[in-house]
């Protein structure tokens, strides 16, 4: 039936398919890498450094440093008037509202509670007086200390400032 030769090229055809079969086990796994994906330096050092705390940065940059107290102690009214400079295009120190309330006689006021101003929903709850200390606050990060204000600053972030502006701003009657 089957001579010798037809024998060995059966033989040789199945091993020359198994070595192809092989080889290209080999060359699929060198190119769909199924190991699980090892993480370059570069990859690993992002996943720690994605901070997504908007203005976490600012709001802690503005607690270093001597407190408010301290500064507020010895604050310049005079300094403060030219920094009041920032807040002019908002706000009056005559009596009467512009894009934000009169701030004359602010120090000490009732927060919200200016007479024909329409305040957000954010300051309506925020409640309390304005002490220095409440104006110190809300003037160093106006939109993290009262959630949903309409008031467009972005703050002042040194104390120096706050302190000076709100001496300022108890100097004025109301
Ligand atoms: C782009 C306009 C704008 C600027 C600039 C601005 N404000 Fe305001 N301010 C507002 C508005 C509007 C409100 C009312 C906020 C609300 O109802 O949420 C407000 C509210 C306030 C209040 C609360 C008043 C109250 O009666 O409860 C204080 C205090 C205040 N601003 C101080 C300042 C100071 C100090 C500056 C300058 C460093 C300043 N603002 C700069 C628009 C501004």
């Amino acid at each position: 039936m089957f001579d010798t030769m037809t024998v060995t090229k059966a033989g040789g055809a199945l091993c020359g398919a198994l070595l192809i079969f092989l080889l290209g086990k080999w060359a699929a796994e060198g190119l769909y890498n199924t190991a699980p994906p090892r993480h370059g330096d570069e990859e690993v050092a992002q996943a720690y450094t994605i901070d997504t705390g908007a203005g976490g940065g600012e709001a802690a940059a503005a607690e270093e440093g001597p407190d408010f107290a301290t500064v507020f102690a010895t604050a310049d009214a005079a300094a403060g008037e030219k920094a009041f400079g920032k807040c002019k295009a908002c706000h009056k120190i005559d009596g009467s509202n512009g894009t934000g309330p009169h701030l004359d006689g602010v120090v000490g006021r009732a927060v919200a509670s200016v007479e024909g101003f329409a305040f957000s929903d954010g300051m309506k709850a925020h409640g309390g007086d304005w002490t220095p200390e409440a104006l110190n606050d809300f003037l160093a990060n106006p939109k993290g200390v009262v959630a949903g204000t309409k008031m467009s600053f972005a703050g002042l972030p040194k104390v120096e400032d706050r302190a000076n502006l709100i001496a300022y701003l108890s100097s004025l009657g109301g």
